[in-house]
């Protein structure tokens, strides 16, 4: 069976856009991969989190993750920090990672132009930790978008060098992979483009937002004058509504409104009322289990316990045969 790994950045709640894409693959891929999905909180130090917000965002995501539905029995789910191994392979990738190509990642360029003040060499070997996450368990699939080919890449390179410096075929090469269908298009309610935290507060409904908020974000959406001859095409911010409708609602519902439209019949208000009663609805059970496990620090420490004696199993024998093939041998 192929192994998939996939990193979680810890900071971000999950929004409905990462619940009807991202999350459902993974759901199906635990059955099908032997998946590693991890917290990535190493990562995260490189923007200097205080220690209660460090820990209170790996909570949030953990949290999220197994309340949508993430399986800790099917899927290895841990936390990057509770796996040693991980910065112990970093250390050796980051001998042979240059400079020259670190510094000529776009992800870096990017960070420094936006934090000119916090250069730091994490931020410079993020890829190098990134390669580490993935090959430690020699995974050949990692479900990431366009935005991480690049990373990919290096992990390729990284691991390849290795491969070549010690003179055998140890690790495999990791490719992004897109799992399943088409993903189902979720859009923002700014009316521009999709669904995401960086496009701005009140464009993205959060699994952990109360039924108040949705309503208020819902309501706040863009909406234009009006249809103004039948059946004509509906601009973005329109379709946009459209389209969430289309995921969170009935069909008898979404029928209904589009007959209103195409009649030009339609008040916008009353659509977003619906609209966003019904996110409320399908979001409920989430946000339950969300305060239940939230609420249990039992179970939370158990998976997390679980999930960190599966990840270290198979990165203690990466490693372990790493320092042989380095030279690390016991006397
Ligand atoms: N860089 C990824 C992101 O920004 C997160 C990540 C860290 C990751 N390590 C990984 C993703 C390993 C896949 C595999 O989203």
């Amino acid at each position: 069976m192929e192994t998939v790994v996939s990193g979680i950045r810890s900071t971000g709640k999950l929004h409905l856009g990462n619940y009807y894409g991202a999350i459902q693959n993974f759901i199906k891929m635990q059955h099908e991969y032997n998946c590693y999905f991890f917290i990535a909180d190493l990562h995260s130090l490189t923007t200097h989190p205080t220690p209660s917000d460090l820990h209170g965002n790996v909570k949030q995501v953990l949290v999220e993750y197994l309340a949508a539905g993430i399986d800790p029995e099917q899927a290895t789910i841990y936390i990057q920090s509770d796996v040693p191994e991980v910065a112990e392979l970093y250390l050796y990738l980051n001998m042979n990672a240059y400079l020259g190509e670190l510094e000529r990642a776009t992800s870096f360029k990017d960070k420094v132009r936006a934090n000119p003040d916090n250069v730091n060499a994490g931020l410079l070997t993020y890829p190098v930790l990134m390669a580490a996450d993935i090959i430690i368990h020699k995974a050949t699939k990692v479900p990431v978008g366009k935005d991480q080919e690049q990373h990919l890449e290096m992990a390729r390179t990284f691991g390849n060098r290795f491969n070549r410096l010690y003179d055998n075929e140890y690790f495999p090469e990791p490719y992004a992979f897109s799992y399943g269908d088409k993903l189902v298009k979720i859009p923002g309610l700014d009316g521009k483009g999709k669904m995401g935290k960086s496009e701005g507060e009140g464009n993205a409904i959060y699994l952990s937002d109360s039924p108040e908020v949705i309503r208020k974000k819902v309501m706040k959406a863009v909406t234009d004058g009006g249809p103004t001859t039948e059946n004509q095409q509906k601009p973005d911010e329109i379709q946009n509504l459209f389209d969430l409708m289309k995921v969170v609602s009935t069909d008898d519902t979404y029928n209904h409104f589009n007959n209103l439209y195409n009649t030009m019949q339609i008040r916008y208000g009353d659509l977003k009322k619906q609209l966003a009663e019904d996110m409320v609805l399908a979001t409920a059970p989430i946000r339950e289990k969300i305060s239940d496990i939230a609420n249990d620090s039992e179970y939370l420490s158990r998976v997390a316990r679980l999930g960190a004696d599966k990840a270290r199993e198979s990165a203690r024998k990466t490693v372990s045969e790493v320092r042989e093939i380095i030279g690390f041998r016991s006397f």
